[in-house]
Formats: structure tokens, C-alpha cells, sequence
């Protein structure tokens, strides 16, 4: 048995430029400035999707290592410092917590790690998105590990057809399950078709038992008066060799499909994949974005990133999001563009019943009669 290495992708927002838009370039310069030459790891890369920061490292210490957590939670305090400085928008937004507890999970970052043995040739994909939520994996792992018609490996590539194990998080009750396809795809489907609470957070093939995919999902935890747990996400995906090919991995996200989380938190709108270069929302703070960063590992050395989604083959799904957006838009403030009441991130209701309460009268009997009741 070889070595095991550690990919860990630690994110936060601790400010954003201008707006919610993007990340100073002084914010990953002190990101990159607080890993150089670090020993507990061997190789790190600093990237950002709209205003959140990603650290993707690599390490020998397994998953939920506290020291790796603390480094990261160390990086986004001083960029927060930089963030300060600079009176970027929301410095500090997504640190819930003056002192670090030993795991960063829960207070307030997005994690996702998995650990592996590199194999011969390594190729993972590390997506990262900004304006919406951990939910907005489901459709394309599900595209990615279980629909023959995106994923043509399914059939017939023997190392898949036995098919992948999905790992569900309830976020709501704080339970985990898990589901083998192909057998149990409609049972699947009935929970991740609602991903605001079911989650898809990892994926197994069933052939070699090996981790294949990781989101950043995380139990909802109740901090600072706010659950906290469903913000901007990542998501590690291995390929090759008896799990998706790259394109197979890319694929879904020619389809841009909807998510929630677009402006103020409240909104649906349609994932656009960009490149680097064009993840940066404006409009009506969005889009909501996605970026995918290729990488072969190297005895855990990240060569790359290749900037996958700059290819012009997503132009057209860049097209489609693009009138999707306007569609939506043009709804304004009405449901499905904005979120149910319940799902809103800002709202005005309690504020606004309380002070109109008395206007309301009855129109009919209390509650509606039910026959038999
Ligand atoms: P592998 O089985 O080597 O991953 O090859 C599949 C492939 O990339 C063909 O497009
Ligand atoms: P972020 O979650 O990316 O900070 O966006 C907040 C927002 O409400 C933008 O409209
Ligand atoms: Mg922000
Ligand atoms: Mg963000």
C-alpha cells in the first residue's frame, strides 16, 4: 500500500470587492503569503469564484485534521485583516467565531476533503461556485455518477458499470444516508430533487470502494443567531481511470439548471460555468457562478489549475444562463425568481404583519373546515 494523501478545499468570503462581487487582490496575495513555505503541507494553490477565497492544499494528515484547520482559519484571519484595511464589503462575513474550537466546520468556512491513494495518473476536478448554496451539486454528481445519458462510462466502461454509492445529508434533521446505484435511483432522486435540505456530500465507486467525489455539505449548525452551513460551495470530484472522464465531470454544466441563492441570499437564477477570468456576478449580484479547476496531482504536488470551463464549447450554456437570467429577472420580487418565504436569506414580514396586523379582518371561519374532522 502506498502513501494516503490528504486533498482538503477550505473556503471562506471575508470580504468582498466591490460589493459581493470578487476578492481584492491584496486578500490572495496575504492568503498566499500565510502558506508559503508551510511544512505541514506539501503543496497549496489560492483561488477565488466571486468573493470567496479557496484554499486548496495538499496534505499527509487525513481528513479533519485540526492543525490543517487551524492554518486555514489562521490564512482567513489575516486576510480579514487585509479585508479591514481595505474596508472590503463584509470583512470578516463568514468567521462566526473569535477562536478557533479545532475543527473549522461550523464556523462558518465551507470544507470539503477527501483522502486518497494518488494512483498512477491522478486527474481531479475542484468546483467552486459563488451565489448559491451545498444543494446545487446534486444535479450534476447526480448527472456525473448515475446518468448513462451524460456519463456514456456508466455502460460501458467495466470499472463503472457496477455503478457509485451516494452519501445524503439530511440538513434539517442532522442525518446522513446512504443510496447504490443504479438500483436505488428513484429513492435518490425523491430527496435530492430538494436540495435546499437533502445533499449530496460524497460519492463512492462501488467497484474499488474508492472516494470519487466530496461537496462541501456540513450539518447546519445554529451560530451567531443563523443557521450557517449552506453557503457558497466547493466540490472535489477524482476522474479516470473507473470513475467519470473530465468531460463526463464537466458535462452536466452544459445545462446551466437552477439554484438558489442570488441576490441577498433570496433569489433562484441559473448556474453559469465561466472561466476564471469572468467569475466575478454582477448582475442583480450574479448569476449565481462556477468554476472548474483541473488538476493532476504529482506525489501530491497540484499541477495546474487548468482552467476548464474557459472553453468555448460552454459558450452556448453561458448563452442560455444568460436568457434564463433575464427571464427570471423579469419577475422582480415574485416567487419562483424569489425564494418561498422560508427559504429568504433577508425579509421584511415580521416587521411589515406586525405593524399591519390590525387591518386584517376574517373572511371566513377560522380555519377551514375538513370533513370528517
Ligand atoms: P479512462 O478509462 O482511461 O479513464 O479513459 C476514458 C476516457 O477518457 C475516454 O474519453
Ligand atoms: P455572498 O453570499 O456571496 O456573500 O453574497 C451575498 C449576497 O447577498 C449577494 O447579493
Ligand atoms: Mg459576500
Ligand atoms: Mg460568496
Amino acid at each position: 500500500m502506498g502513501e494516503k494523501i490528504t486533498l482538503s478545499v477550505i473556503k471562506a468570503d471575508v470580504g468582498g470587492y466591490v460589493g459581493h462581487s470578487s476578492v481584492h487582490p491584496k486578500l490572495l496575495e496575504t492568503a498566499e503569503r500565510s502558506l508559503a513555505g508551510n511544512k505541514l503541507l506539501i503543496d497549496y494553490h489560492v483561488a477565488r469564484v466571486g468573493d470567496d477565497i479557496n484554499l486548496i492544499m495538499t496534505h499527509k494528515y487525513g481528513v479533519d485534521c485540526p492543525e490543517i484547520h487551524h492554518l486555514a482559519w489562521n490564512v482567513f484571519l489575516n486576510c480579514t485583516e487585509t479585508a479591514r484595511e481595505l474596508k472590503q464589503y463584509g470583512a470578516g462575513q463568514d468567521l462566526l467565531s473569535d477562536a478557533f474550537s479545532g475543527n473549522i466546520k461550523g464556523m462558518g468556512p465551507g470544507v470539503a476533503e477527501m483522502e486518497f491513494e494518488e494512483r498512477k495518473s491522478e486527474p481531479v476536478i475542484i468546483f467552486a461556485a459563488d451565489k448559491t448554496e451545498p444543494g446545487a451539486w446534486n444535479f450534476p454528481l447526480y448527472k456525473m455518477f448515475a446518468d448513462p445519458f451524460n456519463t456514456i462510462g456508466l455502460v460501458i466502461d467495466p470499472k463503472m458499470h457496477e455503478g457509485f454509492c451516494f452519501e445524503v445529508y439530511d440538513l434539517v434533521n442532522n442525518e446522513r444516508v446512504e443510496f447504490n446505484l443504479p438500483e436505488e435511483m428513484y429513492d435518490l432522486l425523491v430527496f435530492i430533487g430538494a436540495p435546499g435540505r437533502y445533499c449530496i456530500k460524497s460519492v463512492y465507486s462501488r467497484t474499488s470502494n474508492e472516494i470519487a467525489a466530496v461537496s462541501s455539505t456540513q450539518r447546519l449548525n445554529l451560530m451567531a443567531g443563523r443557521y450557517v452551513g449552506k453557503d457558497d460551495p466547493v466540490c472535489i470530484v477524482r476522474c479516470q481511470s473507473g470513475l467519470p472522464a473530465v468531460g463526463e465531470a464537466l458535462e452536466p454544466f452544459a445545462n446551466p439548471h437552477l439554484v438558489a441563492g442570488w441576490m441577498r441570499g433570496s433569489h433562484i437564477g441559473p448556474l453559469m460555468p465561466v472561466g476564471l477570468n469572468d467569475a466575478s456576478p454582477t448582475r442583480f449580484d450574479g448569476p449565481p457562478r462556477v468554476v472548474a479547476m483541473g488538476f493532476q496531482l504529482a506525489q501530491g504536488k497540484l499541477i495546474g489549475p487548468k482552467d476548464l470551463f474557459a472553453d468555448v464549447a460552454f459558450d452556448r450554456a453561458r448563452q442560455t444562463a444568460n436568457e434564463i437570467a433575464n427571464y427570471l429577472r423579469s419577475l422582480g420580487p415574485f416567487e419562483p425568481h424569489r425564494l418561498p418565504l422560508e427559504d429568504m436569506e433577508y425579509t421584511t414580514m415580521p416587521e411589515v404583519m406586525s405593524r399591519l396586523k390590525h387591518r386584517f379582518t376574517r373572511v371566513g371561519p377560522k380555519k377551514a373546515k375538513v370533513s370528517g374532522v
